[in-house]
């Protein structure tokens, strides 16, 4: 090697899918071949399993797999009976499918504002929402809440502001599944629960997946007979309009599998937080969590100065240390999204956060080491 050449650091990855495979062994393979060799692909008795356990895990009467948090939305929304002319209040800094699942069903998302310290639901702007759907003359009935990167939105004053104006409450959850709030866990805490399995959520499978919790019996029968095309009891009679939104078996073996060790990673990616707010928190803006909130900080995202943040980005890139925003264009801002309602007195936090906002690599096997590369990149880059 001569004095000319440069050692490139050896890239980080943002989440690291191979670390968790190479923790579980053979689990997943072996899991995978049971499907293999009885061959129930849909509906088989790994799907049913997988239920029983996600119901054990967080609490909740009825655990309905799907095949993807967005259908989960959507069958909600389904089963409730929103269309047209119906308001569902949702907040804009949050990924486009909160706002999409609404419009899929010919309903009316109105926007709302977030929080500056917890990134989720504004309750003054929620009521201004509300204000706004009424004199739009929508009607109001759903307000769907989102748990941004991992933490639980403040749902005693939702359900309070619920209460108050007669509305039904969804819990976004795609990415707070294994979240706590107030002792309740993720999926008892709005009337009804959406959550995703995408691969890079906190607890993910090996391609697209979802589930919807409740405990009302009447509402998963009906979400039931809607991932399967509007089944009734006849086979040959289907009594609803519904879609093929079923979870594939094989996508629930590695389910089962990967969230035995699901409380563990929780914990370790707790550590990775705790130890990312140490090291940073006197040089930018690091996550804030209340008490009694438990996060599974599906992303770990700090803000910076509007100016700093590309700067940012692109020296830890240099130094092979990945980020990502989440979100840099808020669902109001884009093209398929301009021209849906927002709530008087607009986004101004949204807008804000929007060019601040930078996430930095985070999973239940980020090492000391590596963390130190990050932050000693973060902090020189800051500085
Ligand atoms: C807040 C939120 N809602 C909904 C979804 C949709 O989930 P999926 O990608 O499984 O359809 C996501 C996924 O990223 C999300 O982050």
């Amino acid at each position: 090697m001569n004095q000319h050449t440069r050692v490139e650091p050896a890239p980080i990855p943002f989440i690291d899918v191979g670390a968790q495979r190479r923790r579980l062994g053979t689990k997943i393979d072996d899991a995978i071949a049971r499907v293999l060799s009885h061959c129930q692909f849909i509906m088989g008795p790994e799907v049913f399993a997988l239920e029983k356990d996600l119901s054990a895990f967080c609490g909740a009467r009825h655990s309905i797999s799907c095949a993807s948090g967005t259908d989960a939305l959507v069958l909600i929304l389904m089963a409730k009976g929103i269309g047209a002319g119906d308001a569902v209040l949702c907040p804009a800094f949050t990924f486009s499918a909160t706002a999409e699942s609404v419009a899929l069903v010919g309903g009316t998302p109105v926007f709302v504002d977030v929080d500056e310290a917890t990134f989720n639901i504004d309750i003054a702007s929620l009521e201004r929402g509300i204000a706004t759907a009424q004199r739009l003359g929508l009607n109001q009935k759903v307000i769907m809440a989102v748990d941004l990167f991992g933490q639980a939105a403040d749902y005693d004053s939702i359900s309070r502001v619920a209460t108050k104006h007669n509305l039904f409450v969804i819990d976004d959850a795609a990415q707070s599944f294994g979240g706590t709030y107030q002792n309740r866990k993720v999926g008892m805490l709005g009337d009804v629960t959406a959550t995703s399995f995408f691969p890079a959520k906190p607890l993910g499978c090996y391609g697209d997946g979802g589930a919807i919790f409740t405990d009302d019996d009447k509402l998963a029968d009906i979400i039931k007979s809607l991932r399967n095309h509007g089944a009734g009891t006849d086979r040959y009679d289907n009594v609803r309009i519904g879609m093929n939104g079923r979870l594939d078996t094989i996508q629930a073996a590695v389910l089962i599998e990967k969230l035995k060790i699901f409380p563990d990673e929780i914990a370790a990616r707790d550590q990775v937080a705790k130890r990312y707010n140490e090291a940073l928190n006197d040089i930018c803006i690091v996550p804030r969590m209340p008490a009694g909130y438990g996060s599974v900080w599906a992303q770990y995202t700090i803000r910076v100065p509007a100016a700093k943040r590309d700067p940012l980005a692109a020296a830890l890139r240099a130094g092979g240390i990945p980020t990502a925003m989440y979100y840099p264009k808020p669902t109001h801002k884009q093209t398929a999204y301009v021209n849906y309602p927002v709530a008087d007195g607009g986004l101004p936090v949204t807008d804000k956060l929007a060019g601040e906002v930078i996430s930095l690599p985070m999973h239940a096997y980020l090492d000391e080491a590596t963390q130190e590369r990050i932050v000693a990149g973060v902090r020189e880059a800051l500085a």
